[in-house]
């Protein structure tokens, strides 16, 4: 996959960063920098074009999702970071995603199908990924959700059932609103920011 990767102080995490449709490896790099300048970055681009736009599996429709392309996405997701892992030698299990929108929702979905895939998520504006699936254990993860009160695109209920899901599979869910419509704001990004360093 097309990504960016800066090797982190040691015994950093590794930020995998997940951009928004029709976004880039470049768009989330000064967000990795707010939330922890001494991280290593994994930049990635979703390898679907939708009228041009890159994103991370296909959709039918706004909010509705292509659920085969999704599983499939994420497992080559998944892949790739442990295949990055072993070229660069970050450490596999210290690797937080950053997504919005889009790439909030493949980082969702790798909570939602793989135990190990990430210590931890902040997911700006994210969706349920997919429904009626049985999560693996997530003891352990921690997730940030930062949602909108009049988000169009992702509804609150869409965050509110995400973290009963994620929490119900045993992750610790903090969930920071703002009434910014689906903008990703500077003072979202702090509250993000603020949480990684209670934690990491
Ligand atoms: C999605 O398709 O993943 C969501 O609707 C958010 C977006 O517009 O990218």
């Amino acid at each position: 996959m097309k990504h960016i990767y800066q090797e982190g102080k040691e015994g950093k995490p590794t930020l995998l960063l997940l951009h928004g449709t029709g976004g880039t490896e470049h768009d989330l790099l000064p967000i990795g920098n707010m939330i922890d300048p001494d991280a290593g970055i994994l930049s990635v681009r979703g390898e679907v074009l939708e009228n041009g736009m890159p994103r991370f599996f296909r959709r039918l429709a706004e909010g509705v999702f292509d659920l085969e392309d999704l599983v499939v996405r994420t497992k080559d997701l998944n892949s790739f970071i442990g295949q990055a892992a072993d070229d660069y030698g970050f450490d596999r299990k210290n690797v937080i995603a950053v997504g919005y929108s889009n790439g909030a929702n493949i980082a969702a979905s790798l909570l939602f199908h793989y135990e190990d895939a990430l210590k931890g998520a902040i997911l700006h504006h994210p969706m349920v990924p997919i429904r009626d699936k049985e999560l693996p254990p997530l003891n352990g993860t921690s997730v940030f959700i930062g949602a909108g009160t009049n988000d169009p695109i992702c509804p609150m209920e869409e965050a509110k059932d995400l973290k009963s899901l994620l929490e119900d599979a045993g992750a610790e869910v903090h969930v920071h609103w703002e009434n910014f419509g689906h903008s990703l704001t500077r003072t979202e990004i702090g509250a993000a920011a603020d949480w990684y360093h209670n934690k990491y």
